[in-house]
């Protein structure tokens, strides 16, 4: 039997010189050291061995044992070391190359326009106050002088939730709302989204204005005059020419539009402003004798004035954008540029 065994390494021996892939190596292994190994069986059957040479024939089963694993074991290692290194040289990675950035967000160009205006007005002393956009009936329009089935109610196509509840065609509400809970003076600035059905190339149907509402005892138009001016030079520039045009609002008397000389053509007539020269920028006007008796104001003792502009024309003009609707597509090529 010990014959046996010394045939048994040559030829496991001669079984590893030759293998190759690591397949080969554990079918090696199977075959001498599996549990119905080769070698395995010889060990097993010990029995059959002359009782004096039993320990020198377990001595050589567990040395070849272990020579032939060992062996194995080191033939296994070197091809996953091989393999490692190919993998190595194909990956190839480009250390030197500069790793991505991260994309910084902007300030969006209606919240810059909205927060230059409301700190200007802040300057002159106006505070901010905001109110629903589910607005009642009466606040949209009954208490600031639109009575139901009035043609005024045409000039501001309406969204209507139910029969007395509305999405605020404007932040005018926003002065009901706060004359109804603050007793005069009131200085007051109001920015929000409003909504008409209408959607073209200088329409949405949500936008955002800003309403502005002062009263006090003794302000007259001369006051209204004053503010809007310094307001739109501070906005515009300071040498920015304005024009006050008569105008109709049901809830100033009486009532103005505020033009600016063109930011495109400087009045020499251009497509932006129809060949006028003029830019119409705000409605304004002194606040109605009717609406402070709304909101139980006595117009004897106190007069203010109001006004209302649309932020999506004060951005287009200030950065020359063409169509409104680049404002809420929230393509980053249109928004990085701010
Ligand atoms: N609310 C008016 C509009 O949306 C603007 C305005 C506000 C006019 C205040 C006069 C006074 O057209």
């Amino acid at each position: 039997m010990l014959k046996e065994l010394e045939e048994l390494q040559r030829q496991a021996e001669a079984e590893l010189s030759s293998a190759k892939t690591e397949g080969e190596f554990l079918a090696v292994r199977t075959r001498y050291l599996g549990r119905k190994g080769l070698l395995t069986r010889l060990l097993r059957n010990i029995g059959n061995v002359e009782e004096e040479k039993r320990p020198l024939f377990g001595m050589r089963c567990n040395e070849i044992k272990e020579a032939i694993s060992g062996k194995i074991d080191t033939a296994l290692a070197k091809l996953a070391s091989l393999r490692r290194e190919e993998v190595l040289l194909r990956d190839k990675v480009d250390v030197t190359l500069p790793g991505r950035t991260h994309r910084y967000g902007r300030v969006h160009p209606i919240t810059r326009v909205r927060q230059e205006i409301c700190s200007i007005f802040a300057g002159l002393g106006f505070s901010v106050v905001e109110g629903p956009e589910v607005e009642l009936d009466y606040y949209n329009f009954e208490a600031l002088n639109i009575p139901k089935d009035h043609p005024a109610r045409d000039m501001q196509d309406t969204f209507y939730i139910e029969d007395n509840i509305v999405l605020r065609t404007h932040t005018s509400p926003v002065q009901i709302r706060v004359m109804e809970k603050q007793r005069p003076p009131v200085r007051i600035l109001s920015p929000g989204r409003v909504y008409r059905p209408d959607s073209d190339i200088s329409h949405t149907p949500m936008f955002h204005q800003i309403e502005g509402l002062l009263v006090d005892k003794g302000i007259t138009f001369a006051d209204l005059k004053g503010v809007l001016t310094s307001f739109l030079k501070q906005l515009f520039g300071e040498d920015t020419a304005l024009r006050f045009r008569p105008s109709f609002f049901p809830f100033t008397e009486p009532s103005a539009e505020v033009d600016i000389r063109c930011v495109m053509c400087s009045g020499s007539g251009c497509r932006v402003c129809g060949q006028s020269g003029w830019l119409e920028i705000l409605g304004s006007g002194m606040v109605d004798p009717e609406v402070f008796k709304n909101v139980a104001y006595d117009p004897e003792e106190v007069t203010g004035f109001a006004f209302g502009l649309g932020l999506e024309r004060i951005a287009m003009l200030k950065f020359g954008i063409s169509d409104i609707r680049l404002f809420f597509e929230n393509d980053r090529r249109f928004l990085e540029q701010f």
